[in-house]
Parts: structure tokens; sequence; C-alpha cells
């Protein structure tokens, strides 16, 4: 059964080919357009995508070496993300369903993140086993989820204000980095130190208030961001600019060192012995270390997928199509889906 998978909720265009639940093909094509804003800019997002769809589709098809008259399902993200970018790309793909005559499969962006690592490329490719510990951290989403082997889960933590991604992308803006930001202070921090500056660790044994939030599962990241600002307002460009990989390298240590603390303590705590980390975020090479550190010194089982995987993608929506119809689900020929703004619309989630 070929797949055809369709991803547009922020600043990338992609379009994946999975058959027999294997990538064949997954293309990508990211906004440049933004950079200079600062932050994504929906309406020119929306714009881009529409210039892209086609071309990216055609690409993953002809990749896949198909035609499209071999398609046998097609599924899109429906949400979450910005309503705009979301349906260009949620019509295009059920206008080419109905086109073709065959069922359309509605995806829900962050589950396919969650279930990322369950993406087959080639025979060694194998995703978590039983039930898993998901860290799910983007620039929009911060999730701690207990995953269930059914694919339903429970949402056990999340950011109460900032999403990881965010207080990458917001702090490298304040030290003049382009956006985004999270790859360039994985770049700098590789050559700066960690401990030069310890900036807050928020709801962690490390935050100032520890006591009052021991075993908390939520995130917050605002404080480190107003910490950051007042920071860098107290210092000279010189001192920043000779220091940028230090400042980058002590930013990146208390995010990537919050989320390994939380996600192995919610594993102990349930008695979970898989944990996945996947999204945006789980790109990092540092907190890919410090995961795989943390998991080997707890005897956990650890599943992160390939760094192409970790960004936004359609072989991840293709692939939770999949699995859902593997477990199933009923396609539809139906092409009335509406896009959706919120985790919880359309979801597996049920806790
Ligand atoms: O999952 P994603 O591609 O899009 C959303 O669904 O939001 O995540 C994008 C986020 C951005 O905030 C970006 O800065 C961050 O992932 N990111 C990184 C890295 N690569 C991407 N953050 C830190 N280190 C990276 N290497
Ligand atoms: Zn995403």
């Amino acid at each position: 059964m070929n797949i055809l998978g369709i991803e547009t909720s922020c600043d990338e265009t992609s379009a994946a080919v999975v058959s027999g639940g294997r990538v064949l093909s997954n293309v990508v094509s990211s906004q440049h357009c933004h950079s200079g804003f600062g932050g994504v800019v929906p309406e020119l997002a929306s714009r881009e995508h529409e210039r892209m769809i086609v071309s990216i589709v055609d690409a993953t098809v002809t990749e896949a070496n198909i035609r499209k008259k071999d398609i046998d399902i097609i599924a899109a993200t429906a949400g979450p993300g910005l309503i705009g970018a979301v349906m260009v790309g949620l019509c295009f793909a059920q206008g080419l369903a109905y086109a073709l005559d065959i069922p359309f499969v509605p995806v829900n962006h962050i589950e396919a993140h969650i279930f990322s690592p369950f993406i087959v490329e080639g025979p060694d490719s194998r995703g978590p086993e039983g039930r898993f510990i998901s860290m799910t951290v983007s620039g929009g989403h911060t999730l701690l989820a207990a995953v269930h082997p059914d694919m339903t889960y429970e949402v056990i933590g999340r950011t109460i204000d900032d999403a990881a991604g965010e207080a990458f992308d917001k702090t490298g803006k304040m030290l003049g980095l382009p956006y985004p930001a999270g790859p360039e202070i994985d770049r700098l921090a590789k050559q700066g130190n960690p401990f030069f500056h310890e900036f807050p660790r928020a709801l962690t044994s490390h935050s100032q208030t520890s006591r009052n939030y021991r075993g908390n599962t939520d995130f917050s990241f605002s404080g480190l961001k107003t910490s950051v600002l007042t920071y860098v307002q107290k210092q000279t460009p010189e001192f920043i600019e000779r220091h940028l990989a230090d400042i980058a390298a002590s930013i990146q240590h208390a995010i990537v060192s919050v989320l390994v603390e939380k996600t192995i303590a919610a594993a102990k705590n349930l008695g979970i012995r898989s944990v996945s980390v996947a999204g945006g975020v789980s790109a990092n090479s540092a907190l890919r270390k410090a995961m795989q550190e943390a998991c080997m010194r707890e005897g956990l089982a650890l599943h992160i997928p390939g760094t192409r995987y970790s960004t936004d993608n359609a072989a991840m929506i293709a692939t939770l199509a999949n699995l859902k119809l593997s477990k199933g689900m009923k396609a539809e020929r139906r092409y009335d889906i509406a896009p959706f703004a919120s985790l919880e619309s359309g979801s597996n989630r049920k806790g």
C-alpha cells in the first residue's frame, strides 16, 4: 500500500511516500523568507506553501519511483499549526484524493512527532516496544506523554508558557542569531563552556524554589528567557561577542538538563523502560548526547528518529497514517475535513 503524506503546518513544505510501512521518499522544502522577521510570518508561510506544494508532491512521487495513480491513500496534517499553512496542504491533499478517487486520512501533527520513532527507513529500523515515555519538543509544543501499545497516550506534562524550541529561538534572537536560532545555538555551543553562566532551570531540582516544585511534571521556559534578556542587557556588546559560544552553551545546557531530568523522572515514576525524544529540538546534539548518557545510566532503552525526521517532515505523517490503518482504523472517502488548531482535536489522547 502506497501512502502519500503531506505536511504544511508551519514553515516546511513536505511530501513523502511510505510503502508497506517503509519510507520510499521524503522531500522537505524549508522556507527562508522568514529569517529577517525573527519568526514565522503566517501569511508568507501560506503563500510559500502554495507556491511549492505541486512541485514538492511531484518530486516525492518521482523519487519514490511510482506514479500518482499508484497512490492508494493520501494523509495530511490537519492541525495543530498555523491555520492558513495547514489549510494549503490539507485542501491540496483532499483535492488530490478526490481527483484520484482514493481515501483520505487526516493526521494530528503532534501525534505524528510522538510516533516518529516508528519511521522505518531500512530493515534494521524498529520503534519502541510496549509502553514508552515520549518527550516531544518542537517550536510550538513541549509535551511529556506516556504512550501505550494501542497508540493511546496520556499527557503527563506540558509547558505552562514557552515551548522548548521557542526558548532556543527567542534567547538566540536576544544574542543576535537569525531565526530559527535552535540549530545556531547547537552549532555555537560545540565550542562553548556550558558552565560559563548558570541560567535558571524552572520546576526542577535545580530551581531556586525546588522544594515547592519537586515532582512537578510541567515545564516553564519564560524565566529562562527573562534571565537571558537581563544578562545580555547587563553586558557590553564586545563581551557578548567574545563569549557568544559560552553563552549559547550555557543556555543550551539549561534547556537540555530540564528536558532530560523530567523525562527520566517520568520513566522511573511510572516504571516505563523505554524513552523517545521527537520534534525539532530532538535534532539538538547536546540533547541527544545527554539523553543517551542518562538512559544508559538508568538502563532505559532510547529511541530518537534520525535528525531529518526530528524537524517537520511528511514521512512522519504518512507513517502515522500507516500505523493507524494497521491497527484497524478505516480510511474514508471523505474530503471535507477542516483544519484544527489544538492538540486535543482529532487526537488519540485519553488522559
Ligand atoms: O518540529 P519542528 O520542525 O516544528 C514545529 O512543529 O514547531 O520544530 C522546530 C523547532 C524550532 O524552534 C527550532 O529552533 C528547533 O526546532 N530546532 C532545534 C534544532 N533544530 C531545530 N533546536 C535546538 N537544536 C537544534 N539542532
Ligand atoms: Zn513539528
